[in-house]
């Protein structure tokens, strides 16, 4: 997509294009419905839960299936967005500031692009651990097809499956209270396409220049 094509009426900017957005629920709702079922199947404490998602049985049967279509579509999410998510100068001026980031003293941080270092290193946590959960996730599924002299596959996938859901669930957690909360308009931008010029000047301005080719404007007031 080129840039003043993202430039929408009413001072607005196109953040997600459609496929974008439709790829991403369908990975978020996915997800949640991973997470559920599989906290209720990892303690009886939490069985319960596999009730609220269409019952044990059912939960059993879609869990497997349910991860298919979260893996299939963070591999599209990755085609879409993993050539943003490179590691830059500016990335690493980001992490040494991050204090300044948990202060909200967004006009001390280094510009950062379309994503800030902290998005790029939970795009990263998400690729890996949903390679883990594939892999490790078809072992306990298909069990009878793993050979008897590759036994060890299966010891570990029983650790590498609940340890990557683990890791993705505390990544989920940040990115929902980041994403929801803490950067407002954000949410808005993942449901409706756009966000609004000052949104990017103040949390992405990097991008904001590349988008508008202007680099003199500064940062609305809070
Ligand atoms: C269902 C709960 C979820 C909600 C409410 C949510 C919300 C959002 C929002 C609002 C954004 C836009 C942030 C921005 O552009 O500044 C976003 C981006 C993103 N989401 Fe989610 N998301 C959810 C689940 C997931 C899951 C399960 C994944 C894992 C595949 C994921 C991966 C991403 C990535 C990689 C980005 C771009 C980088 C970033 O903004 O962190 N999201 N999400």
């Amino acid at each position: 997509m080129s840039e003043p094509e993202l430039l929408l009426p009413h001072n607005r900017i196109l953040r997600y294009a459609f496929h974008e957005r439709l790829t991403h629920w369908v990975s978020g709702f996915s997800f949640l419905y991973l997470m559920l079922t599989g906290l209720a199947f990892w303690s009886p404490w939490l069985f319960w839960i596999a009730y609220v998602c269409g019952g044990p049985q059912v939960s059993r049967v879609l869990h497997p299936w349910v991860g298919l279509i979260f893996v299939v579509a963070l591999a599209y999410l990755y085609i879409m967005w993993h050539a943003h998510m490179h590691t830059t100068e500016t990335d690493k001026e980001w992490w040494r500031n991050v204090n300044h980031y948990t202060k909200n003293e967004d006009e001390l941080m280094p510009p950062a692009g379309r994503y800030n270092a902290g998005q790029k290193l939970l795009f990263w946590g998400f690729v890996i651990c949903g390679i883990l959960l594939v892999l490790s996730g078809v072992v306990l599924w298909l069990p009878e097809y793993i050979p008897w002299n590759l036994r060890i596959l299966r010891y570990l996938a029983v650790i590498v499956h609940p340890g990557a859901a683990m890791l993705s669930i505390g990544l989920f957690l940040i990115h929902i209270y980041m994403s929801v909360f803490a950067e407002r308009g954000a949410l808005n931008s993942m449901i409706g396409g756009d966000v609004s010029r000052d949104f990017v000047r103040r949390y992405h301005p990097g991008w904001y220049k590349e988008v508008m080719g202007d680099s003199t404007q500064a940062l609305p007031p809070k």
